[in-house]
């Protein structure tokens, strides 16, 4: 036991020991002097950057690959530019979530005489960094270089706006693509320094037709990119463009993404349940019967389940799509539609989990074939691993909503 616990850590000793010794070119010391050595890069000036004592990995930037997929796929070209800079302003965000305990930056969002900005459409007072994180978004998409995105819809606005009408200036009302966003998703956990996100897809705009509303009740399976970027213990953005899905990573020393998550696969079953137990009661027969299954160890995944629930979606989402399982939202009887947003949140989710061999479903069918009735529509979403994603969409086939069998 005693030597199992000591092997990792000797083994890392020496390797900080061996790579500072390779990093700083002092020669190779003899073995009595390794501690001392070790003792005295500590203590030295060698802690005062990150970069002297790990070695970077050779990982390919964000802007390498896109600019790699956008020449493999020539359909994509008109949106290298955008892409990039949704990427600055996933940066930007970063930032502010970072600094949102140090600086000002909390509180409800005021006019310019300091009177409250109306609650939105969802009926939530704005806070001011909801406020500044759609700004960041609003510009990514309309501003992004190539005038490619046409009008947008956010989270946080009541309708849609025309990119001519964000950007004031009407040669920004040309592009062929509209956009979608949640600028900051589970902001409430931002108090406790905990994980938030931003969820974001692009849909082409229909031929021929004015752009309004109705260009936005398009269904998921129309989505042309989807992606999200999480801001937790590092800060990771997730692409797809429709041929897989890849990750990459923030590297907080050259402030540039690095491919890190290479065409992603969700495992096909996985011991993760994610829901809001809280809300069991409210819960319909097939989710109650299910979690119960779960829970008894009787589940045909046959492994032990584990619980995890951070009540923010990217990061819920994320962590089932890196390690399996399933995360769910569904409807309660006092929320019949679930709570989260069809357009911004649950369909870009259902293409990167399906992208990534996963499964996405409402519990009667896809998530990606419901076309929205109105742009913040909701929807009870599941998303996971195919085994697990299905086990539960029997439930549904199985047991009616409100009580017994059908
Ligand atoms: O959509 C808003 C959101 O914050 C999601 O990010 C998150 O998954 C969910 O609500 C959490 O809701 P609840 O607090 O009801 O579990």
């Amino acid at each position: 036991m005693a030597s199992s616990l000591y092997f990792p850590s000797i083994i890392s000793v020496w390797t900080l020991i061996i790579t500072s010794t390779i990093e700083f070119g002092h020669a190779f010391q003899p073995i009595h002097n390794k501690v001392s050595l070790l003792n005295r890069i500590l203590s030295t000036q060698a802690l005062t950057s990150s970069t002297q004592l790990c070695a970077k990995k050779n990982l390919k930037t964000f802007q390498r690959y896109l600019e790699i997929e956008c020449w493999r796929h020539t359909e994509l070209r008109e949106l290298e530019p955008v892409l990039k800079s949704v990427a600055e302003s996933c940066k930007q965000i970063s930032r502010i979530v970072q600094r949102a305990q140090t600086d000002d930056l909390y509180g409800v969002a005021v006019d310019a005489d300091g009177r409250p900005l109306d609650d939105n459409v969802q009926g939530e007072v704005q806070q001011q960094l909801d406020v500044l994180c759609n700004t960041y978004m609003l510009r990514a998409f309309c501003g992004g270089g190539s005038s490619c995105i046409h009008s947008v819809a956010s989270e946080e606005e009541d309708e849609p706006r025309c990119c001519s009408d964000v950007m004031t200036d009407a040669a920004f009302a040309v592009g062929d693509y509209i956009a979608v966003f949640d600028p900051i998703d589970g902001s409430k956990n931002i108090d406790a320094s905990l994980p938030v996100g931003s969820i974001f897809g692009i849909y082409k705009k229909q031929p021929g037709s004015d752009v309004g509303d109705l260009t936005f009740l398009q269904d998921g399976r129309s989505l042309v990119a989807a992606g999200y970027c999480l801001f937790s213990a590092s800060t990771v953005l997730v692409l797809t463009l429709g041929s897989g899905v890849d990750g990459f990573t923030l590297d907080p020393d050259s402030g540039r993404f690095l491919h890190t998550l290479k065409d992603i696969r969700i495992p096909r079953k996985g011991s993760i349940f994610s829901f809001n137990e809280a809300n069991y009661r409210g819960f319909g027969e097939p989710v109650q019967r299910y979690l119960k299954l779960l829970k008894e160890g009787t589940s045909k995944m046959g492994m032990q389940m584990t619980a995890r629930y951070i009540g923010a979606l990217v990061a819920d989402v994320h962590n089932i799509l890196i390690n399996g399982g399933i995360y769910g939202y569904p409807s309660t009887r006092s929320n019949p539609n679930g709570k989260l947003r069809l357009l911004y949140e649950c369909a870009p989710m259902a293409m990167i989990l399906e992208q990534a061999g996963g499964a996405a479903s409402t519990g009667y069918g896809r998530i990606l074939d419901v076309k929205p009735t109105e742009i913040h529509a909701r929807t009870p979403v599941f998303l996971g691993s195919v085994e697990n994603v299905f086990e539960l969409d029997e439930f549904f086939q199985y047991y009616d909503e409100n009580d017994g069998k059908k």
